[in-house]
């Protein structure tokens, strides 16, 4: 089975993002996009400004990690800045199904994150209405944080009860836990300091491929 790998920019070098961007777009699937509010999480990542300013063949997967996706403008700006993918938490403030509709009303996929310690059971009654379920595997808010192996046996339940939904993996993913999201039934995989990291970016990319052969 084909994986598709999704490098997050937020390990890369902000100041140089489509330098950073050209040296893993013909080996990765989409951008990661990552971001924060100050609220939901402690920092505060990109503007809607400077994800516009990307250019990349590749679609831009946003990771929303806000209190307030839709009131506090994040659906409006991001929508406006090419994402292809939005994702919003299970555990932010605002109603979910209003949520998607407004993310699909834009033309654009959905996706649904829950964090390690959120039970798959808040968001099954979205299920059928969403295109992505992004599983967390650390807490959110930063880069290069250990893998959390208990969030696994979620990933087999979602594959079993949806297995034509993309199940996408995010946190603490490398050579050495790739191979256990894989098996558990993930289809894209997010990796920060794992590609960005690493001074050859084909390399680590060829080398999270090779892990799950
Ligand atoms: C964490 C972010 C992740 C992060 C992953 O809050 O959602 O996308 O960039 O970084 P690594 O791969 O280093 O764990
Ligand atoms: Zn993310």
């Amino acid at each position: 089975m084909k994986i598709k790998i999704a490098p997050s920019i937020l390990s890369a070098d902000k100041n140089n993002l489509n330098k950073e961007i050209k040296e893993i777009e013909d080996y990765a699937d989409l951008i990661h996009v990552d971001i924060m509010d100050g609220r939901f999480v402690p920092p505060i990542t990109f503007k809607a400004d400077e994800i516009k300013k990307i250019k990349t063949k590749l679609p831009l997967d946003v990771h929303l990690m806000v209190e307030n996706p839709l009131k506090d403008g994040f659906i409006d700006d991001y929508s406006g800045a090419g994402a292809s993918i939005i994702t919003i938490h299970s555990e932010c403030n605002e109603d979910i199904n209003l949520l998607i509709k407004e993310i699909k009303s834009r033309n654009i996929k959905t996706g649904i994150s829950i964090n390690p310690n959120t039970p798959l059971d808040e968001i099954k009654p979205y299920l059928d209405k969403i295109d992505m379920v992004l599983i967390m595997s650390v807490n959110p808010g930063y880069a290069g944080q250990k893998f959390i192996e208990d969030v696994l046996p979620k990933i087999r339940e979602l594959k079993k009860l949806k297995p034509e939904l993309d199940i996408e993996i995010d946190g603490g993913i490398s050579k050495g836990t790739i191979k256990k999201a894989f098996d558990a039934g993930a289809d894209i995989f997010v990796a920060g300091s794992s590609i960005f990291g690493k001074e050859n970016r084909k390399e680590a990319i060829a080398e999270l491929r090779n892990a799950v052969k």
